[in-house]
Parts: structure tokens; C-alpha cells; sequence
């Protein structure tokens, strides 16, 4: 393990694919009052509203990251035909259920969108709540090549990343906590080593959190990369996707992280 964490590192360790932190993480996701895993309420529908008056009726739309599938499941009830891929075993299975359970025919693929995807063609991709952001700057080439793939001619990606501001509610720290009892890292006692570092070259923010079990040591590195307009156009361009329409006002006041915010309708050149 590197002592001092170093710009896009990777933990071998995923916060979204641990078996007891899916366990979590789908918990938050269904929580409509809060703002981990998934926005609250209120901004998904604002969010789905935004996106049904934007794209043709009937679209044919990939959710990636689709977590379990409240963003596909509304897009399906709206008319639109949907896939949702997302890395959690967890997440899909809930999601493949909610659907069957909802009467709603959505197509569910346990997949990550950094490998080619062979689920068919579509008329929209979206990736919902900063993922994009969460990506190396390779990891972000990986994805729009495998989007812009999986797009028709024209096609069209919707997504969102975070502004400067999430600098607000972030700071430059390292400090350690024990948990005697289950906590969202782990159910066993452990200790938590925190790290937080910003890295001004990428605009970037760096989060690890180290897991101390007894006999077991877990470590968990997350990217925030934040952008502007011009940043993120950039991107963009150089990838083959051309900046339509951004959109800032549609989160509501976020309690688990910044809701300075801008979703980009992009569309495949
Ligand atoms: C912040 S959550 C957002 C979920 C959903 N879009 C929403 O807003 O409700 C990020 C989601 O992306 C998924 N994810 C992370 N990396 C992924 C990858 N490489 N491929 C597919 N899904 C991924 C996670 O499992 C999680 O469900």
C-alpha cells in the first residue's frame, strides 16, 4: 500500500462491487429522503422530467451505472425503452426484480461500462450522479469510446459532473476512527484511516479509506474531478461528443455532498 496517495491511484479494493458495502449502498439508494448513492426524490424527478422533455419520445435509452434502476424505471413508465448496466451484482439483481415486480420491461445487464458493451444500440446513454467525474482521465476515454460505440449516428449522452465548488465541502485532512460494532465499511470491529487530498493539476479530489479488520486490511481510493463549462466541453470534443445543452438548476439542496452541479445533453459527432 502507497504511503501517500497519488493522482488517479487505484485500490484494488471497489466501494461498489464489496460485498457488505453493496449491502449498504443499496439501503442509501432506496432511500428517497437522502442524498448518498442516489439524489433525493425530488432531484431524480426533477432530473427525469428534465430528460423526458429533452429527448424523443419512445427513445431507446442506456442507463449506465444504473445502480437499482430508479432513474430506468421512471424512463420506462415515461414510454422510453430501457437497459440499465451497473458493476453491482446487488444493485441488478434488486433492479431485475423491482421491474418484474413493477410490470415493467427493462432489460438489466450486471456489467461495467469501462468494458466493451455488447447489449445493443441506442438513441441515448445517460450516467447519472457524477460517475463520469469518478473516472481516471483514461477511464474517461474508455467510456465515451464504448458509449459513442453503442450510440446510433447522432446519438446522444446525458450526464452530470461537479463544479468547482465541491471544494466547499471538501478538505485537505487525514484522521482515523474505530467502530466496535457493524458499520458501513464492515460488519467486524475496524478501524478507519481517512484520507483526503486535492490535486490541483487534474482540478481533483483524492479519497481513501483504509479498513483495519483484525486480520484483514481494506482500502478504498474514490476520484471527485471537478469541471467547468469549458473543461468538460473540451473533453467532450476531443472525444467525439458535442455540448448541446447544460443544465444547473434541476438539484435541490443536497445534504451528502455539493449540489453545485451541471447535467450536459452531449451529442455523438
Ligand atoms: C453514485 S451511484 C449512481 C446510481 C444511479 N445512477 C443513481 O443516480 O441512482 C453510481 C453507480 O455506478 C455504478 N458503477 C460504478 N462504476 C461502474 C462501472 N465501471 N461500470 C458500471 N457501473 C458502475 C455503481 O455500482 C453505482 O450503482
Amino acid at each position: 500500500m502507497e504511503n501517500n496517495l497519488s493522482l488517479y491511484q487505484r485500490s484494488k479494493d471497489f466501494l461498489w462491487t464489496d460485498k457488505h458495502i453493496a449491502k449498504q449502498m443499496l439501503k442509501l439508494h432506496l432511500d428517497t429522503t437522502n442524498d448518498a448513492a442516489s439524489r433525493n426524490e425530488k432531484t431524480i424527478n426533477s432530473t427525469i422530467n428534465w430528460i423526458n422533455g429533452t429527448i424523443p419520445e419512445k427513445s431507446l435509452i442506456l442507463d449506465l451505472g444504473c445502480g437499482p434502476g430508479l432513474y430506468s424505471e421512471k424512463l420506462a413508465l415515461n414510454k422510453h425503452i430501457v437497459t440499465g448496466i451497473d458493476i453491482s451484482k446487488n444493485s441488478i439483481k434488486y433492479a431485475k426484480k423491482s421491474a418484474s415486480k413493477n410490470n415493467l420491461k427493462i432489460q438489466y445487464h450486471h456489467q461495467s461500462y469501462l468494458q466493451e458493451l455488447s447489449c445493443g444500440i441506442f438513441d441515448i446513454a445517460m450516467c447519472i450522479y457524477c460517475d463520469f467525474g469518478a473516472l481516471t482521465n483514461d477511464e474517461q476515454v474508455l467510456f465515451l469510446t464504448n458509449v459513442s460505440n453503442n450510440l446510433c449516428d447522432n446519438g446522444i449522452l446525458i450526464f452530470d459532473v461537479f463544479s468547482n465548488n465541491l471544494s466547499n465541502t471538501k478538505k485537505e485532512e487525514k484522521k482515523w476512527d474505530y467502530c466496535n460494532s457493524s458499520g458501513f465499511f464492515s460488519k467486524k470491529p475496524h478501524y478507519i484511516l481517512y484520507e483526503c487530498k486535492y490535486f490541483n493539476d487534474a482540478n481533483a479530489w483524492g479519497t481513501r479509506n483504509v479498513i483495519l479488520e483484525k486480520n484483514k486490511i481494506k482500502e478504498f481510493i474514490t476520484w471527485d474531478t471537478m469541471y467547468t463549462k469549458e473543461s468538460i466541453t473540451q473533453v467532450l470534443n476531443e472525444n467525439g461528443f458535442k455540448v448541446e445543452e447544460v443544465k444547473t438548476d434541476l438539484v435541490h439542496k443536497n445534504e451528502f455532498t455539493s449540489d453545485d452541479v451541471f447535467f450536459i445533453k452531449a451529442r455523438k459527432t
